[in-house]
């Protein structure tokens, strides 16, 4: 088989660790080449390959867009190309590995084929307790929250939730600190009505549709958590309790920085909240709560902001 791999950076590198028999290769290939041979194999530049010269192209390189579009340039036939490395599309150029499977070891292919959605690295991936449905929701929040958990590791303090609505994150707190207490605080219908004024009446309907026995049977954990039915903060009833996680997710001003007053001064050094819609253009009420926090302790909370889905920014608590 004429076989070639396109990449000659720490992708390439990768296969020869797991399986690729070097010597089979007839080539390496990259536009900018920065050698003339790579694992001891020649490395050609892709014009340099004529298409009836190949049967198989493994690309091992992140930069899938440039590479195909290069190879359609070149006339090269897209069939032959497997892409293995895929970290920013939501999707698999190809789904046929078949090619592949002869060539590399098994586990390796399994871990990369996983059905996960941007940002793919094998051990990452084979190690992750969420699902690819949690994952689905949004891939950079519930990574970020799932690297935010391994760092609590002997860190006391409960986890809560206060804006759970159907409960597909508390799911995910639940699943990945399976040991701490979750409480979950949420009216389980809705806003606040005099809060809500104002807002678009599907965003305030839809937020209506849940209940709390619903997200009970969703918690993998459920001996773990404790509802707290109702308006926040009344809904506290006198708790009192420690954290080294909290999701701040109301998407309203007055009920942010309630939760913000509440639960930053019982974080734990070493804890985090999560505080989410910070940067999302359709709900300012969230970034104006934190500033007004922020005067009112007269200091700015150190943070680190997220490029997931709606905005996220992540409040560090230090010593
Ligand atoms: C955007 S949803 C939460 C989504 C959830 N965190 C998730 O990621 O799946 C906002 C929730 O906040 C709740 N909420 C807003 N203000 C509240 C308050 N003051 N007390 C209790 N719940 C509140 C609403 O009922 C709604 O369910």
């Amino acid at each position: 088989m004429k076989l070639y791999i396109w990449g000659t950076g720490c992708g390439a590198g990768d296969l020869a660790d797991h399986g690729l028999d070097v010597s089979k290769v007839c080539a390496f290939l990259d536009s900018a080449p920065a050698s003339d041979s790579f694992l001891g194999r020649p490395v050609l530049r892709p014009e340099e390959v004529q298409n009836d010269d190949v049967d198989l192209i493994l690309v091992a390189s992140r930069y899938v867009d440039d590479i195909a579009r290069k190879a359609v340039e070149l006339g090269v036939n897209t069939e032959k190309l497997i892409f293995l490395k895929n970290n920013w599309q939501l999707c698999d150029r190809n789904w046929d590995y078949t090619a592949a499977e002869k060539i590399l070891d098994p586990s390796y292919l399994d871990s990369i084929r996983a059905p996960q959605y941007a940002v793919r690295e094998p051990l990452w991936v084979s190690e992750s307790p969420l699902t690819a449905r949690d994952l689905e929701n949004d891939y950079v929040r519930m990574r970020t929250l799932e690297a935010l958990c391994r760092e609590l590791e002997g860190l006391p303090g409960a986890a809560a939730e206060l804006g759970v609505y159907r409960g597909g994150f508390a799911r995910c707190i639940n699943l990945l600190l399976p040991e701490r207490k979750l409480y979950l605080f949420d009216t389980f219908e809705g806003f606040d009505a005099a809060e809500a004024k104002g807002q678009a009446a599907g965003f305030v309907q839809a937020h209506r549709n849940t209940g709390a026995e619903r997200v009970l049977r969703l918690m993998p954990h459920p001996e773990k958590v404790i509802i707290k039915h109702g308006l926040f903060p009344a809904s506290l009833g006198g708790l009192e309790d420690r954290f080294a996680l909290v999701s701040l997710d109301v998407d309203l001003e007055e009920s942010t920085l309630a939760g913000l007053r509440w639960f930053y001064p019982r974080l734990n050094p070493g804890g985090y909240l999560l505080l989410h819609d910070y940067n999302s253009p359709r709900l300012p009420g969230v970034k104006r709560a934190l500033r007004c926090y922020e005067t009112e302790l007269g200091q700015h909370i150190p943070a680190v902001p997220l490029c997931d889905g709606n905005g996220t920014l992540v409040l560090c608590k230090s010593d």
